[in-house]
């Protein structure tokens, strides 16, 4: 069984490309700040030729390694050993063809894919960066961890924190977060800490917190997480039968999925596991439109590495000088500092990608279509549906292109952005409940 031979952080950074062990946990390049990598020598580990192989190990089910979404892939994060990798049944989403809402948009009716993560069992696709990152954790004896969080980060750690016997605390913005979300991080017995601020002030804080205490830190700075959210791509393309979409469509927040996404193409087309990449379309919110000002007004851009750290830094001074804090009913990508910037950056190049932002009424729009036709997803995960929408409209998805967007979390963390929507008409698929008196013949009258 392949072991964690051949795999190493790298600094992604051109300039600097300082590399380090994997059983270090630094979270950032300790020699110049940047991001890191995790980096593989391929010729040292046996990565099956052909992508069946992974697909046969879950149809056993027979060990839980094999069962995992994330962990049947290992040979694509093998970075760990098999004893300290965390599985508690992560992964088992499925890709749903969905015609209703391929017609309503004007598409071919078998062009469109829902990537429904919100069946994973903290209910959003963090889960599959946990067992990757909470893999590492164990692996380096961590005792303590913690996160900030717009609210699916902080379910998923508190749930594998619980699981794995770590202590936990979690960082939430106050009154920034969804209720069902604030109600995992409480029920998994995380300790919870609601700071006067948004997301961009708990993540500035956590990082502080976990130097001054060593606690091991699970936002996706940390490059082992992005690891296994890479897995969410293996699965998409596994469920076409290996064959890759047109596109990726995909909320941005703090941008781990989008900068993992990328990772994850850019190594199978090294790998030879697929011969193209799909395009990548990265959705904002309007009211927390970072990436979206930054590479589309901005022309911030990749550049082999050599990102433009002054328009970033500019850009950020500005935000403060106007005490700017990004809001969105879509709170889960309610971010103006995101993070994996650079990552993204890299993705965008990797995939041709585009980015765009959606304003909160396309949003809501959006995610009322999807509950209507679809399973359900909260607000941040229709602003792709939304996306796709705006992108069929101007040209730039043509209408009989294969489009997979990833609904990132459950409809039931946000039960409130739902009810609001169809009590207060929110919008034209609303479908408010209907007062009746307790009389039988009335109640009849009434049913449509
Ligand atoms: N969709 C959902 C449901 C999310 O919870 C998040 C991020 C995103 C999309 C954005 O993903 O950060 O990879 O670009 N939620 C984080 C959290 C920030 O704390 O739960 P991203």
């Amino acid at each position: 069984m392949a072991q964690s031979v051949g795999a190493y952080q790298k600094c992604i950074n051109p300039a600097c490309g300082a590399e380090f062990d994997v059983a270090e946990s630094i979270f950032k390049c300790p020699q110049c700040g940047d991001l890191l990598d995790i980096q593989y020598n391929w010729d040292k580990i046996k990565v099956p030729d052909k992508f069946a192989v992974f697909g046969k190990r879950w149809a056993k089910r027979d060990k839980p390694l094999d069962f995992s979404g994330v962990w049947r892939f290992r040979e694509l994060l093998n970075f760990c050993p098999d004893k300290n990798k965390v599985t508690i049944g992560e992964g088992q989403t499925i890709l749903q063809q969905n015609r209703a809402i391929a017609e309503h948009l004007g598409m071919k009716p078998e062009g469109l894919f829902l990537q429904y993560e919100g069946l994973n069992p903290s209910g959003s696709f963090k889960d599959n960066g946990m067992a990757a990152a909470f893999s590492h954790a164990m692996m380096v004896g961590a005792k303590s961890c913690a996160c900030a969080s717009t609210g699916n980060t902080s379910a998923s750690v508190a749930l594998y924190a619980h699981s794995c016997g770590l202590k936990c605390t979690v960082f939430i913005g106050s009154g920034r977060i969804a209720f069902g979300k604030l109600s995992q991080a409480m029920d998994y017995g995380a300790q919870t800490i609601q700071i006067q601020g948004d997301f961009d002030d708990c993540m500035k804080q956590v990082q502080a917190v976990c130097v001054e205490l060593g606690l091991y830190l699970l936002n996706s700075l940390n490059p082992f997480r992005l690891e296994g959210q890479k897995t969410i791509m293996y699965r998409i393309i596994e469920a076409l039968g290996w064959d890759v979409p047109d596109w990726i469509i995909v909320p941005g927040g703090n941008l781990g999925n989008s900068s993992a996404f990328g990772k994850a193409f850019l190594e199978l087309k090294q790998l030879g596991l697929i011969d193209r990449v799909p395009r990548l379309a990265i959705v904002n919110a309007t009211g927390a439109d970072t990436l979206t000002d930054l590479v589309n007004n901005k022309k911030l851009a990749w550049n082999g590495g050599h990102v433009n750290r002054k328009i970033i830094d500019d850009y950020y001074a500005d935000l403060t000088a106007r005490h700017f804090s990004p809001h969105t009913c879509a709170s889960a990508i309610e971010i103006s500092r995101p993070v994996n910037l650079k990552k993204c950056l890299r993705a965008i190049d990797v995939c041709n990608g585009v980015v765009l932002a959606m304003t909160d009424q396309e949003i809501l729009d959006a995610k009322a279509l999807i509950g209507k036709h679809g399973l359900g997803c909260e607000p941040a995960s229709a602003a792709t549906i939304a996306g796709l929408k705006h992108l069929l409209a101007n040209g730039t998805v043509a209408k009989d292109q294969r489009v997979a967007c990833v609904l990132t979390g459950h409809t039931l963390k946000d039960a409130n952005a739902t009810v609001n929507y169809h009590k207060d008409k929110q919008g034209p698929f609303s479908n408010p409940p209907v007062e009746a008196p307790n009389d039988l013949q009335e109640i009849i009258k009434l049913i449509r």
